[in-house]
C-alpha cells in the first residue's frame, strides 16, 4: 500500500481569493511578459514608468504532484493594458497534455482562450460565480478585461498536469484580447 496522506481543510476568502495557507507564491511581472504582447515598445514603457509592476500571481498549498491527486491554485491577474491589449496570463498546455482544469472565478471579469495544438481556438467568460472547463489537449490563458478590478480565480488541475509554458510562447494562442474604442474585440 502506498503511504496514505492525511486529509485537511484550509479557508479560501471568496470575495478576495486570499488563501492564507498558501506556501507559494508564483509571481509574474510586466518584465516576465516579454515576448507575450502584441505591442513590445509599449511593455516596455510600462516596466520603465511604473517600475515593471506586478502582472499576476498564483497562490498554492502544493500537494505531491503525482497522478491521483489534484493540484489547486488562487490566480490574481492586475487589470490593465499593454498598448491596447488587456493584461493576460502566459498561458500553457499541460505537459501531459490529456489533462483538464476547472477555473471558478471569484471576482472580476475576463475570458479564458484557449487553443489547441491543431489550430482550434474558443473563449470562455469569466466572471464572479462562473466556471471554465478547460478539457484535455487544451492550452489555456487568461485575460483581465475590467478597468478596474483583479480577475481571480479558483483553479483544480490533475496533480501530475505539469506545466508546458514553451509551445505558447513560441506559438501564441491564436486569438488576442484588445479594448478597441470603447470595445472588447478578440483579433
Ligand atoms: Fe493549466
Amino acid at each position: 500500500m502506498p503511504d496514505i496522506m492525511t486529509p485537511f481543510g484550509l479557508a479560501i476568502d471568496l470575495e478576495t481569493g486570499d488563501m492564507v495557507a498558501a506556501t507559494n507564491r508564483l509571481v509574474r511581472r510586466a518584465s516576465d511578459m516579454r515576448g507575450y504582447y502584441a505591442d513590445a515598445e509599449a511593455l516596455d514603457r510600462l516596466i520603465q514608468e511604473q517600475d515593471d509592476p506586478l502582472h499576476y500571481e498564483v497562490f498554492e498549498l502544493p500537494v505531491p504532484p503525482e497522478n491521483g491527486q489534484l493540484m489547486y491554485c488562487i490566480s490574481k491577474l492586475q487589470p490593465g493594458q499593454v498598448g491596447q491589449e488587456f493584461f493576460m496570463t502566459k498561458g500553457h498546455y499541460h505537459s501531459v497534455s490529456a489533462t483538464a482544469e476547472i477555473y471558478l472565478c471569484l471576482a472580476g471579469r475576463g475570458y479564458m482562450v484557449m487553443k489547441t495544438a491543431e489550430g482550434k481556438w474558443a473563449t470562455e467568460e469569466m466572471m464572479r460565480g462562473r466556471m471554465v472547463y478547460v478539457p484535455p489537449h487544451w492550452a489555456h490563458r487568461s485575460v483581465n478585461t475590467d478597468a478596474n478590478e483583479t480577475l481571480v480565480s479558483f483553479c483544480v488541475y490533475p496533480g501530475d498536469a505539469g506545466h508546458n509554458y514553451g509551445d505558447i510562447e513560441r506559438e501564441g494562442l491564436g486569438k488576442r484580447v484588445f479594448q478597441r474604442g470603447g470595445d472588447i474585440v478578440l483579433e
